[in-house]
């Protein structure tokens, strides 16, 4: 299967940014912009949670589908503060973003626990968005593959990609991170396609032709064209551009190659 067989998902992470009235002003303004665009492409927003239910009620009937930027692993019980992943479906989320690298360097996640995250997830229902990516010392020191194999590997482990609902994965390296630092095109497509070896050797062939593998960091609507259009980058996860709407749509036209607004 090609790049062209895989329909492209370009997903907005809003992170800890909006009030609630600012980010149903900006639903609002992405559903304006984008939804035609939504017919050719799979597009996810993930706002903070508390205007998940808001953002449901605004996306429901459209094509254009919520997610959430984090969960807990338990489906319930005594940890304050924490989310499950059947409150986030009940809210009106399809997918989750785990194991963001801010999730990793902040708040102590390890593959292992994000490994626990993905596999409650997919029981759930809920399709996780698993992100991997290596610092700058590890690229530095040649370890990029090693770094986010690993990363991979152990956030897969004992699944069964059969029932994972469509996962997605997304290559983030740390050092492009709301950085302005971008990937070259060259360099996401040849992680993306290490990636795809080890899904391949983890699930096989035919489920590693068809994963989809979102690059992010710094993707902005001037670079979004170039990385879309590699034969392993088949979306993007999007930070700081998928705050404004028109940048969200310049992006998700660039990647699908349609000029203009
Ligand atoms: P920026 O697009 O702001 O670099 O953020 C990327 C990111 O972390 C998306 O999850």
């Amino acid at each position: 299967m090609n790049r062209a067989a895989r329909r492209l998902i370009i997903t907005g992470n809003w992170k800890m940014h909006t009030d609630l009235v600012e980010g149903a002003t900006l639903v609002a303004e992405v559903i304006e912009r984008t939804e035609s665009l939504a017919l050719s492409a799979d597009l996810v927003l993930c706002p903070p949670y508390t205007h998940l239910t808001v953002a449901a009620t605004q996306l429901s009937g459209r094509s254009i589908s919520l997610g959430a930027q984090n969960m807990h692993d338990a489906p319930e019980g005594a940890y304050t503060g924490e989310v499950s992943a059947r409150m986030l479906l009940t809210s009106g989320c399809r997918y989750v973003i785990l194991g963001h690298s801010e999730r990793r360097s902040y708040f102590g996640e390890t593959n292992e626990s994000v490994n626990g995250k993905v596999k409650s997830s997919i029981s759930a229902g809920l399709t996780p968005i698993l992100c991997v990516g290596e610092t700058l010392e590890e690229r530095e020191a040649g370890q990029t593959e090693q770094v986010v194999g690993e990363q991979v590997r152990e956030g897969l482990s004992g699944t069964d990609p059969k029932t994972a609902h469509g996962l997605v994965l997304a290559y983030e390296p740390v050092w492009a991170i709301g950085t302005g630092r971008m990937a070259t095109p060259d360099q996401a497509d040849q992680v993306h396609g290490h990636l795809r070896q080890v899904i391949a050797e983890m699930f096989g062939d035919d489920f590693a032709d068809g994963i989809r593998i979102q690059y992010g960091g710094s993707v902005k609507p001037e670079n979004a064209g170039a990385l879309m259009a590699r034969p392993h980058i088949d979306g993007a996860l999007v930070g700081g551009a998928s705050l404004d709407a028109s940048s969200f749509e310049a992006i998700v036209r660039a990647g699908l190659g349609i000029n203009g607004g």
